[in-house]
C-alpha cells in the first residue's frame, strides 16, 4: 500500500461572523497517495481550490475550518507550531497555482527565487548542481542558463516549471496543483502534463490536481472526487466514475466533454440517481 501524503476528514469551512456567516464546504474528506495523481473535479465555486488550500494549511483571509481534520505527511495540521508548519510547506508539500507569474517577484532573477527559497529552509547557500538539476529534471535543456533570467523573460509554461522545479529543490513530496495548465497554450500545457506524469510514476511524487479539463483527469488521474456545492458527491476510480457515473452532476460533466478519447457518450439516464 503506497504511503498517504494528505488525509482530509470530515472538512468543514465557513465564512463570515455571526448571522452573516454562511458554509463554503461541508463533510469533505479525501486522500492523496504517493505514486499517483488524485483529482478534485466539479463547477466553479463547488470548493475545490479551498479544500485544496485547506489540505495545505493555506486558507485565505475570511475563511476559516470550522470542523475535520487534516493530516499532511503523517503530522495533523493542528498540532504544527507556524515554524514546522512553514518547514513542512517547503519540504513536504507544495502549491503550484494556475497563474505562475503572479508566484515570482517581478525583480528578482530565477536564480534569487532560488537562493530565496533555500535560505528559507536551509542554510541558504546557492548550491547550483541543485539547482541545474532540479532545472533539468522539469526540461530545461540549458538550465544554468535560465538562472539569471527575470520572470518576465520567460513564458507561462516556463515559469510553470520552475515553479516545479523550486518544489523539487527542497524535495516536496506532495504537489499541490490548482489548474496548473488553464493559462497555458497547448504546447506548454503538455509539457507540464508531461512533467507531472513523469514526477508521479518516476518519483513516486503525490499529485492532487484541480482541473476542469476531464481529458487531463482521464490522462493523469488514477482516482477522482467529483465537487458540487461544496460537498463531494462522488469518488472513485477515474475509469470507473467515467464509465458508469452514478451521480447526475458527474453524468453532466461527462456529457459536456462527450467527445474525450476512448470514453463513450453519456447516457443521461444511467445509473441511479443521487
Ligand atoms: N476568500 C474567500 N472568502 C469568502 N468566500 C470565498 C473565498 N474564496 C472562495 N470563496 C467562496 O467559496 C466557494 C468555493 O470557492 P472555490 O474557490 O473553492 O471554488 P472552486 O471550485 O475552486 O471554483 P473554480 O473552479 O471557479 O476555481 C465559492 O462560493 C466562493 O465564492
Ligand atoms: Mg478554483
Amino acid at each position: 500500500m503506497s504511503r498517504e501524503l494528505l488525509c482530509v476528514e470530515s472538512l468543514r469551512l465557513r465564512a463570515g461572523e455571526g448571522n452573516e456567516q454562511r458554509s463554503l464546504v461541508s463533510d469533505v474528506s479525501f486522500s492523496v497517495h504517493e505514486g499517483r495523481v488524485t483529482t478534485l473535479i466539479g463547477s466553479s465555486g463547488s470548493g475545490k481550490s479551498l479544500s485544496c488550500l485547506a489540505g495545505l494549511g493555506l486558507l485565505p483571509l475570511g475563511v476559516r475550518r470550522a470542523g475535520g481534520r487534516v493530516t499532511l505527511c503523517g503530522r495533523d495540521l493542528d498540532g504544527l507550531s507556524p515554524a514546522a508548519h512553514r518547514q513542512m510547506l517547503g519540504r513536504e508539500a507544495a502549491l503550484i497555482m494556475q497563474n505562475p507569474m503572479s508566484c515570482f517577484d517581478p525583480l528578482h532573477t530565477i536564480g534569487s527565487h532560488f537562493q530565496e527559497t533555500l535560505a528559507a529552509h536551509e542554510n541558504g547557500r546557492l548550491d547550483m548542481d541543485r539547482c541545474t538539476e532540479v532545472l533539468a529534471r522539469v526540461g530545461f535543456e540549458q538550465p544554468r542558463q535560465m538562472l539569471p533570467l527575470f520572470p518576465f523573460e520567460m513564458s507561462g509554461g516556463m515559469l510553470q516549471r520552475v515553479m516545479i522545479a523550486l518544489a523539487l529543490l527542497l524535495g516536496a513530496r506532495l504537489l499541490v496543483a490548482d489548474e496548473p495548465t488553464t493559462d497555458l497554450d497547448v504546447v506548454s500545457q503538455a509539457r507540464v502534463l508531461d512533467i507531472l506524469d513523469d514526477l508521479c510514476r518516476e518519483q513516486g511524487l503525490g499529485i492532487l490536481l484541480v482541473t476542469h479539463d476531464l481529458s487531463i483527469v482521464a490522462r493523469l488521474a488514477r482516482e477522482a472526487y467529483v465537487m458540487h456545492a461544496g460537498r463531494v458527491v462522488e469518488q472513485g476510480e477515474v475509469t470507473a466514475i467515467f464509465e458508469s457515473p452514478r451521480h447526475h452532476v458527474t453524468r453532466e460533466l461527462l456529457r459536456a466533454h462527450h467527445d474525450l478519447a476512448g470514453f463513450a457518450p453519456v447516457d443521461a439516464s444511467c445509473g441511479a440517481k443521487t
